[in-house]
């Protein structure tokens, strides 16, 4: 797992008593199926072309959802995917497998205030729209064609890898010093408010809205 723009930005848990779980609307727009994958929740749902499953993330949880694609489950939940396989399990105990497009969460922080990104530290499969149920705050999107216009060396079935997961390299991976290069300007300019890696993106890509907000998650919108 690469660092997420999140984890830059926790402050202590400050709980309020009355907080209770935010759902999480999940919907397949794409033409596709998906699979829903959520940690911690585990979430996961085939979901077919159109439909739409419900989430309930717990007050304070930090964690992620993102999209599974091309997966075959038996009866006892137990399988694989192309993208975003979490062990082969239906309900992910942990995070998926590069590459996946995440949206993070981390609920009921500082100020009672929920702080979401959408990041492609871990690549990018399926585009998704992040919408708070709310007027008082905006969403996040990553929308583009990104797997269409993925640089070759980046190319993986299914999605476009983020290059630290190909090269792993520090100029890649940001572990203690980066500069932007051209895998970084290519998520950057089809994705603008995503989150890429390197440091100075963190705080600009994240977002928040009251905690208690509850969320809508479109896939393909
Ligand atoms: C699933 O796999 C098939 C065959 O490998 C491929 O044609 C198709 O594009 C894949 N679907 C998705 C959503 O990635
Ligand atoms: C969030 O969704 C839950 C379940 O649908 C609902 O009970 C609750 O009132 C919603 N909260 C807000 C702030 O709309
Ligand atoms: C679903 O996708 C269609 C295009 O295929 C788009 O026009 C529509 O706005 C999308 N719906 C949502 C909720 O994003």
């Amino acid at each position: 797992m690469a660092s997420s723009a999140i984890s830059q930005l926790l402050f202590p848990l400050l709980l309020l008593p009355l907080s209770h779980a935010a759902t999480f609307t999940v919907v397949n727009n794409c033409s596709f199926t998906i699979w829903t994958a959520a940690v911690p929740a585990g979430g996961g749902r085939q979901l077919n072309r159109g439909q739409t499953c419900a989430i309930d993330v717990n007050p304070g949880a930090i964690g992620s959802i993102w999209a599974r694609t091309n997966c075959t489950f038996d009866g006892s939940g137990r399988g694989s995917c192309e993208t975003g396989d979490c062990g082969g399990l239906l309900e992910c105990q942990d995070h998926g497998t590069p590459p996946n497009t995440l949206v993070e969460f981390a609920l009921n922080q500082f100020s009672n205030r929920d702080f979401f990104d959408i990041s492609l530290a871990d690549g990018f499969n399926v585009p998704v729209n992040f919408i708070p149920d709310s007027t008082s705050c905006r969403g996040t999107r990553c929308a583009a064609d990104i797997n269409g216009q993925c640089p070759e060396k980046l190319r993986a079935p299914g999605g476009c890898n983020h290059p630290c997961t190909v090269f792993k390299t520090d100029e890649y991976c940001c572990t203690s010093s980066c500069a932007p290069n051209e895998y970084f300007r290519f998520f950057k300019k089809n994705c603008p408010d995503a989150y890429i890696i390197y440091p100075q993106d963190g705080p600009a890509s994240t977002m928040f809205c009251p905690g208690g907000t509850n969320y809508t998650v479109v896939f393909c919108p």
